[in-house]
Order: C-alpha cells, then sequence, then structure tokens
C-alpha cells in the first residue's frame, strides 16, 4: 500500500535551536550534490549521486514528492546560519508509515545533527502527520547511523537479509518509533 493523501510541509521550520529542517531550497543543491558523492553516503544510502541534471531538478523533485505524498525531502540546515549541513527524508510506505533516511554532510559529522534531525522529523511525523510509527534501517555494518537510532530511542524489530546486485548479501537492522502518547 502507498500513501493516498498529498503532504503538507511543516507550517514553520522544525527547529530545536541547533539545527532546522526546512523545505530544499535551489541554493542548498550545490553542497547537497557535492555530498551525494561522499563515498560513506554511496555506501549506505540507495540514493543516486546527483548528477547535473538531478541537481538542475533538485527543487522541482522534491516538491513533487510532497505534492504526490510519496515523500517529505527536507533540508537540515544550521540554525544559526542556515547554511545546509546535510538532508532528511521520510518515505512513506502507507498513510500510518514512513522510513526516515539521513545523511550529513561529511565534514559536520560527529556532532549529533542527525539525532537532533530525526527526533524533529520523527516527532513530527507522529504528531503532526498522525502516523503509527517511523521505520528506520540500516545496514548492521554502519554503526554510526545504528547509534543515531539508539540516540533517538527507536527499538530494534529484528533484522532482515537484503540481496544486492546478483548475489551479495547483507544484513538490515530494523529499528521503529512509535507515538509514546499511543504506547
Ligand atoms: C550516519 C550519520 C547520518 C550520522 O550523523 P552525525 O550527525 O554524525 O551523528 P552523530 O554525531 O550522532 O554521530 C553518530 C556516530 O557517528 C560516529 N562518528 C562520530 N564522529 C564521527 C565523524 N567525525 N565522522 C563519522 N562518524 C563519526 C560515532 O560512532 C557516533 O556515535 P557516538 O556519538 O556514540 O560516538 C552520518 O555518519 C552520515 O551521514 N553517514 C553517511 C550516510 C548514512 O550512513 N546515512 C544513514 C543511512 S541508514
Amino acid at each position: 500500500m502507498v500513501r493516498t493523501r498529498p503532504i503538507e510541509p511543516p507550517t514553520a521550520p522544525l527547529t530545536d535551536g541547533t539545527v532546522t529542517l526546512r523545505p530544499r531550497r535551489e541554493s542548498d543543491l550545490d553542497a547537497l550534490a557535492e555530498a551525494s558523492h561522499d563515498p560513506e553516503a554511496r555506501r549506505w544510502l540507495d540514493d543516486e549521486p546527483m548528477d547535473e541534471q538531478a541537481r538542475r531538478t533538485g527543487v522541482a523533485r522534491a516538491d513533487e514528492a510532497w505534492r504526490s505524498g510519496t515523500a517529505a525531502p527536507l533540508t537540515i540546515a544550521d540554525a544559526v546560519t542556515d547554511e545546509p549541513v546535510g538532508m532528511i527524508n521520510l518515505q512513506f510506505c502507507s498513510d500510518t508509515e514512513a522510513t526516515i533516511a539521513y545523511g550529513v554532510f561529511p565534514q559536520c559529522r560527529g556532532r549529533g545533527i542527525a539525532p537532533r534531525a530525526v527526533r524533529l522529523l520523527a516527532q513530527w511525523a507522529l504528531s503532526d502527520l498522525k502516523l503509527e510509527q517511523v521505520i528506520l534501517e540500516a545496514d548492521e555494518r554502519n554503526t554510526a547511523s545504528i547509534r543515531v537510532a539508539e540516540k533517538c530511542g527507536f527499538h530494534g524489530l529484528g533484522t532482515r537479509t537484503e540481496t544486492v546486485g546478483d548475489s551479495a548479501q547483507r544484513s538490515i537492522v530494523v529499528f521503529a518509533l512509535r507515538d509514546s502518547s499511543t504506547g
């Protein structure tokens, strides 16, 4: 099942005073395109690196994802300078569940940016979009991402095996966060 409704972006940027999540802007695209080629991002994220065409259409594609209700892509920005420091996205599986994906620019890692961004977006999805749960999936070797899940209070649902290419297999740890008010 896929989501059947468009998603309205947050009426005001989501912020905790250190990071801000806001819709993607034209001025973010050079930094997002450069970061999409980072070897760690390539290793752990399914997204293709952004070529010139993807860079040119980056804002239009993000807007279309919100309109169609397939995904909710946002830029993670420094709350003080408004400079982009990463990206975060919700990919909707249905009207009640979405998978969260994120990346922080290499030079900004290790400062707790991803946990802040994940907490903000997951709480917005559970409270404003009324999702039942947010799913986070990480390769079992991606210790940095698994730490993000743990720091944000996600609980482990289990591990599944995924086939990559013709035969290689990888283990994916699946986490979930549910609305604490509903248990
Ligand atoms: C996973 C990722 C988003 C974490 O973002 P972050 O803002 O650096 O998160 P944190 O600062 O909380 O650090 C998380 C862990 O990263 C590791 N880490 C710390 N400093 C680091 C650095 N300078 N560079 C890389 N990893 C670092 C540590 O294991 C840390 O855990 P700890 O706080 O228990 O020591 C980031 O490493 C990244 O963009 N990786 C590539 C894309 C990716 O893997 N996305 C997730 C796919 S599921």
